[in-house]
């Protein structure tokens, strides 16, 4: 089948990319290339052996949208762009609202009028808020506590609001966890601008020397060692879950659905510190800092349902994503092959 994805040569697109195409669908990538760099379409025609077609643009650019749409004779949508820093929504929550939720509103105004009506949103564990319970499922309330997570909260609503009004719309929102690790290949992976605001790829950078040492945010919390807890899923179990999505979509998903994508398991601060060190052989110098504002104890996902009715689940371990993480970053792997 013939799928768009929109903010397909960002971190989480472009290894769904690689997935979809060895599960033999023709894949379209757009993207304004805001956040990621157009040497990210060479390595995935690398990797797969495949030309992908890319179009540099923006989705709220409608006609262009609608260009793709019938050009490309596109079955489905998987809806990655957006902007995603927490901190960044809090200091600009217009161009939050202008990208994610226009973004949405352009992408859904041209799937519209192209008769396209198969989607898979890009949503995020952000929308639960601070946790009422623990694991998180699906029926958690959801309390957003930063413009960007009620940009996706907002989202989900429309789209809740859409499938209600035509019952011909399949669409599927996943809430992701925390994604991290790479690609095997080292071709592909997270390659963030500036300083990371996440921990995996801060991590990183004080394994390449760029960084001195991280600041672990709070070691006071009520969870296993006083660090932070979160459940970290390695991006290609994420994009896995994504082929699945499209199956679904296609043969049993009712108008519109939820699921959580992550492990089910959390990981503290010092755990990832601990498993990141064992898979490069590199120390990783920590400070202990005070907490950061808005963040929560501990954030891990009942998985269940999507291993129910999506017939997905996350196989691979801390190790591997530690160690996929510094294989992509890793100035010592200098030959990548896919
Ligand atoms: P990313 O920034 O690597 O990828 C997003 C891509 O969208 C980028 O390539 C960017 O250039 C593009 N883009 C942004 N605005 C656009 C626009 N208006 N038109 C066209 N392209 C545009 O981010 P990612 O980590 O791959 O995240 C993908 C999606 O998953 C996002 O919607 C994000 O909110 C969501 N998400 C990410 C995480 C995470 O931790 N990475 C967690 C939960 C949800
Ligand atoms: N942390 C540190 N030091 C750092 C960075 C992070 O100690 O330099 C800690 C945080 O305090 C937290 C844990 O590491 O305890 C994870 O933090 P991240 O910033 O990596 O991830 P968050 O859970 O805060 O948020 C991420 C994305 C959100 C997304 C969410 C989904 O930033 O956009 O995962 O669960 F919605």
């Amino acid at each position: 089948m013939n799928i768009l994805l929109t903010g397909g040569a960002g971190y989480i697109g472009s290894h769904t990319a690689v997935v979809l195409v060895e599960a033999a669908h023709r894949v379209v990538l757009l993207d304004n290339l805001s956040n990621s760099r157009q040497e990210v379409l060479s390595n995935l025609e690398r990797i797969t052996g495949e030309n992908i077609p890319f179009v540099k643009g923006d989705v709220r650019d409608t006609t262009l949208v609608r260009q793709v749409l019938e050009q490309h004779d596109i079955h489905a949508v998987i809806h990655f762009a957006g902007l995603k820093a927490v901190g960044e929504s809090v200091q600009a929550p217009m161009d939050y609202y202008a990208n994610n939720v226009q973004g949405t509103i352009s992408l859904l105004q041209a799937m519209e009028d192209c008769g396209v009506r198969r989607l898979i949103f890009s949503s995020s564990a952000t929308v639960y808020g601070i946790p009422q319970y623990l694991p998180i499922d699906e029926a958690h309330p959801t309390h957003p506590t930063n413009p960007y997570g009620r940009n996706k909260r907002h989202i989900e609503e429309m789209l809740g609001d859409i499938a209600g009004s035509d019952r011909t719309w399949r669409i599927v929102s996943l809430r992701y966890f925390n994604p991290v690790g790479a690609h095997d290949s080292g071709l592909i992976g997270e390659m963030p601008r500036g300083i990371p605001n996440n921990l995996m790829p801060y991590i990183v950078d004080v394994a390449t020397g760029n960084l001195s040492h991280l600041s672990v945010f709070g070691n006071d919390y009520d969870t296993i060692d006083g660090t932070g807890v979160r459940d970290y899923i390695h991006v290609m179990d994420l994009a896995e879950g994504h082929r699945s999505a499209l199956d679904y979509l296609d043969t049993r998903a009712p108008t519109m659905s939820l699921f959580n994508l992550g492990t089910g398991n959390g990981f503290s601060v010092l755990r990832m510190v601990q498993a990141f060190e064992a898979a490069s052989g590199k120390k990783i110098p920590y400070r202990f800092a005070p907490r950061r504002p808005g963040d929560v104890a501990a954030c891990y996902a009942k998985a269940d349902k999507a291993a129910i009715e999506l017939g997905w689940k996350a196989t691979r371990t801390l190790e591997e994503m530690c160690a996929s993480a510094w294989n992509y970053r890793s100035p010592s792997t200098k030959t990548k092959t896919p």
